[in-house]
């Protein structure tokens, strides 16, 4: 390979110039190597492996369910695909709120066992201890605050977080704590947009947003609900630029109707 072929890995420092000189960053998720090729040949800077994992791959109503262990598979799965981008794996939940040791261990686990560039985690104040003592370790973190979907049961809704003036300000609070304890990025979710550009503003570190407005410093969507496949969730902040679900069972039904029609295979589909 010529040295002009040689591709560039996104690193976290990267991220930050990028920041600095206005240039937004684009962050996907994927959960496999199929998807995460392509998504990597595409071009996009971030790719998240998710919690999201639960709802979208193992269709469960919520992101608490999946386990350290299938995060671990799927992150592996990305990290074989990916040549570009940052990959970043989720730490599931109830494996690093308990306690600041074991917090360390998941994240551990997930840097030997996938080979990703960093972890993820939701939460401020609360879960600081564990924060602090990941980046000890020499583990890059991206911060993740606004609706948390690992705290549900406390919210009790999917609706907009930090509207009423004491979220927000909280908010804030813990965006600083994060970029004071070391975090490379935050991710904001579904949160007004003022606030999203306050927070972005307010920080030096990247801020990536999902629902947060377009004065943040990069966006991510679920890979899922932006090509159309997941067909009920519907908020205000997705776009989607394709309707692969139609596409997906066209395609099946094309292929079933030529099987019972005797059309597939045909004289050349076949030894
Ligand atoms: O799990 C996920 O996909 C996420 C994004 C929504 C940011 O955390």
């Amino acid at each position: 390979m010529s040295v002009h072929n040689e591709i560039r890995k996104v690193t976290t420092h990267r991220l930050s110039e990028m920041k600095l000189r206005g240039e937004k960053i684009a962050m996907l998720t994927s959960y496999d190597f199929s998807m995460a090729q392509l998504v990597d040949e595409a071009g996009v800077d971030v790719i998240l492996v998710g919690d999201s994992a639960s709802n979208v791959m193992a269709g469960n109503e919520t992101t608490l369910p999946i386990t350290l262990d299938q995060m671990i598979y799927h992150g592996t799965s990305v990290v074989k695909a990916v040549k570009r981008a940052l990959v970043v794996v989720d730490l599931p939940f109830g494996t690093y709120q308990g306690n600041s040791r074991e917090a360390l261990s998941s994240a551990i686990r997930i840097m030997k066992e996938t080979a990703a560039d960093a972890v993820k985690l939701e939460g401020g104040k609360e879960i600081l201890e564990s924060v602090n003592r990941i980046l000890s370790a020499g583990i890059p973190i991206m911060g993740h605050l606004g609706l948390m979907p690992q705290s549900i049961h406390k919210f009790g809704t999917y609706t907009v977080r930090a509207k009423e003036e004491e979220e927000a300000e909280k908010l804030i609070s813990d965006a600083k704590l994060l970029e004071e304890a070391g975090c490379f990025a935050i991710v904001l979710e579904k949160i007004p947009a003022r606030l999203g550009k306050l927070v972005a503003g307010e920080l030096k570190i990247p801020v990536i947003g999902i629902g947060a407005g377009a004065g943040v410093d990069g966006q991510v969507l679920v890979i899922h609900d932006m090509l159309g496949i997941t067909q009920q969730f519907s908020p205000r902040f997705l776009r989607r630029y394709h309707n692969l679900a139609a596409e997906i069972k066209g395609a099946v039904g094309n292929y079933i109707t030529d099987v019972k029609s005797l059309d597939f295979p045909n004289e050349k589909e076949q030894y």
